[in-house]
């Protein structure tokens, strides 16, 4: 089958490398790709938000199957287009991708079916929003501007003053155009947090294994929120008992809810899920795989992930197409200094003597093949080194030996990728 990937980062070269192990794929393209992913798959310079244009190519090229992976083209329906030039593809169509288009949409559902969550409330005008928080005086705080905003659309306020600036910034001074018209205001949770994503076509929902993303940009969480810093899979925390409660109150009653709005979801649902002392609940879904959670879950996928999102398309998944290894896994990400403020591109990227191979995995999020066949940095976020181990300890171990041969001008990096989910793991043994 010849397949068309839209999207150009390290979550999209995770899906190629994946696709690509399927005795059913011939070729795969790419839209727009990026200097690594295109030693995996031929990149066409398409931009992911340019939807008729995708659609005109996947036509011109007889794709196959398609999968779109970014939030925006799915947001922006691009899976309708697609499927209804008549070729089949991977992800929500755009009535059940506003389940991470709208936070207004995602919070009412979840209250109107039981779903655990922050308790909040929505407002479209400025001053009752800023009276609510005056009422409510109750800090921290935690305002999301309703739509997408490039995962920066939250913000968690400390006092008053920084509650009301956060609200004029969103509803006033426009911080995130049109996605900031209406707010959300909830209440602040505690615990520890982690990433499910679930293949689903909404009659089976399976979820994958679990992972904790790294969103701060330094060491100890410090530092500004970014699209994610690191990931370890499974996710210690999300023990069975858990993940048993979560199917029940959360996985199954969303998939349910969807359908009952006409609303189904087919694709990937990612569910971000804090585990409170009141139980799990709900901070965000997504519509689509995580970025870097795709980098640390697919290479734990033993199954063969074209023949899933096959299934999926066509509302015939089952259980005993997906398998997951026992093993770990740990991506860190190198990122240009600055990230995810102002930062450079073009710096040259040594690779040192690293050797890829089944258990170590460089995945390309921003980096571009200069004339010379050299690879220059060409985003904030640049490489992801991903390694899998017999256990958690292993990976960690081994994605930081690498991590070190790779250098390019203002790499950063986080040293403590794994450190908190190893330490709970030291607490339970
Ligand atoms: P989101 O973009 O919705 O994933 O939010 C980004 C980050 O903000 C989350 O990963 C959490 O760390 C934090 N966050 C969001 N909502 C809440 C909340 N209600 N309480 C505490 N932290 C939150
Ligand atoms: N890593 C978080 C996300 O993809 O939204």
């Amino acid at each position: 089958m010849d397949i068309l990937v839209v999207g150009g980062g390290g979550r999209e070269h995770a899906i190629i490398k994946s696709i690509k192990k399927s005795p059913l794929c011939k070729k795969i393209y790419c839209l727009p790709g990026n200097g690594g992913i295109q030693k995996d798959a031929e990149c066409v310079d398409i931009n992911v938000k340019d939807i008729e244009s995708i659609k005109d190519f996947a036509v011109s090229k007889k794709i196959d199957f398609a999968v779109v992976a970014p939030d925006d083209p799915l947001v922006m329906g691009a899976v309708d287009v697609i499927e209804d030039a008549g070729i089949p593809c991977f992800g929500p169509r755009k009535n059940a991708a506003v389940i991470e288009g709208s936070k207004v949409f995602s919070k009412w559902l979840m209250q109107k079916y039981d779903i655990p969550t922050a308790k909040h409330a929505i407002f479209e005008n400025v001053e009752d929003a800023i009276s609510y928080i005056d009422r409510i005086n109750s800090y921290p705080i935690v305002i999301k501007a309703d739509g997408l905003a490039l995962g920066k659309g939250v913000i968690i306020a400390e006092n008053f003053d920084e509650a009301k600036k956060a609200t004029e910034d969103i509803m006033l001074r426009g911080a995130f155009g049109e996605s900031g018209k209406k707010v959300v205001i909830e209440e602040y949770l505690t615990g520890p947090e982690v990433s499910v994503l679930a293949f689903t076509d909404g009659k089976t929902i399976i979820p994958m294994v679990s992972s904790m993303d790294h969103k701060r940009a330094l060491d100890g969480d410090r530092g500004l929120n970014t699209g994610g810093m690191g990931t370890i899979a499974p996710n210690p925390y999300f023990t069975k008992e858990i993940a048993d409660e979560c199917m029940h109150k959360i996985f199954l009653r969303t998939m349910n809810a969807m359908n009952r709005e006409g609303r189904t979801f087919k694709g990937c649902l990612y569910f971000g899920l804090m585990l409170t002392e009141k139980g799990p609940k709900v901070i965000e879904y997504n519509c689509r795989f995580g970025d870097p959670e795709a980098q640390v879950v697919l290479p734990l996928l033993k199954s063969d992930l074209l023949k899933i999102m096959i299934a999926v398309s066509k509302g015939e998944l089952s259980e005993s197409l997906v398998r997951f290894s026992e093993g770990s896994a740990c991506c860190v990400i190198l990122a240009s200094g600055g990230y995810p403020a102002h930062y450079e591109k073009g710096r040259k990227i040594s690779f040192g003597d690293i050797k890829e191979s089944d258990d170590l995995v460089i995945y390309h999020s921003g980096t571009k093949a200069g004339a010379d066949d050299v690879l220059y940095t060409n985003g904030g976020r640049v490489l992801g080194v991903t390694a899998v181990g017999n256990s958690l300890f292993q990976a960690v171990r081994k994605a930081y030996d690498s991590v070190d041969k790779i250098s390019f001008d203002g790499c950063f990096y986080r040293h403590d990728i794994g450190k908190k989910a190893l330490e709970s793991i030291s607490v339970k043994e």
